[in-house]
């Protein structure tokens, strides 16, 4: 029998820059949203108040670069709710959108900031 431990989760090596230029690089658990794995980090800047059901735009980020095109599009609750945060971008999304895998290697994500 085999037993599931936490070397089994595969992991996406993901890169948090803060507004003030801190890096802060993870290993994301694929299967889980960037905003969760930024959570469970500790990684400032995403906050994710609503616990990732698209209500709250707390986990607002910037994503730019040639992985941003392997990114979902955005979808319609998260451009209303983008509509209603601070300091959006084109390169604004939503963290709690986002599932990480193995197609995000390398993946590097600006938070804004602050979140409102
Ligand atoms: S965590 Fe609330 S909208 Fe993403």
């Amino acid at each position: 029998m085999r037993i599931n431990t936490l070397k089994d989760h595969n992991v996406t090596k993901i890169t948090f820059i803060e507004f003030n230029g801190t890096e802060h690089s993870i290993d994301a658990e694929d299967g889980q949203s960037l905003m969760r794995a930024a959570v469970d980090n500790l990684v400032p800047g995403i906050d994710g108040d609503c616990g990732g059901v698209c209500a709250c735009a707390t986990c607002h980020c910037y994503i730019e670069g040639p992985l941003a095109e392997k990114l979902p599009e955005v979808g319609e609750a998260e451009r209303e709710l983008l509509e209603m945060a601070e300091g959006v971008t084109a390169a604004s999304r939503l963290a709690c959108q986002i599932i990480v895998s193995g197609d995000l290697e390398g993946l590097v994500v600006r938070t804004p900031q602050g979140q409102h």
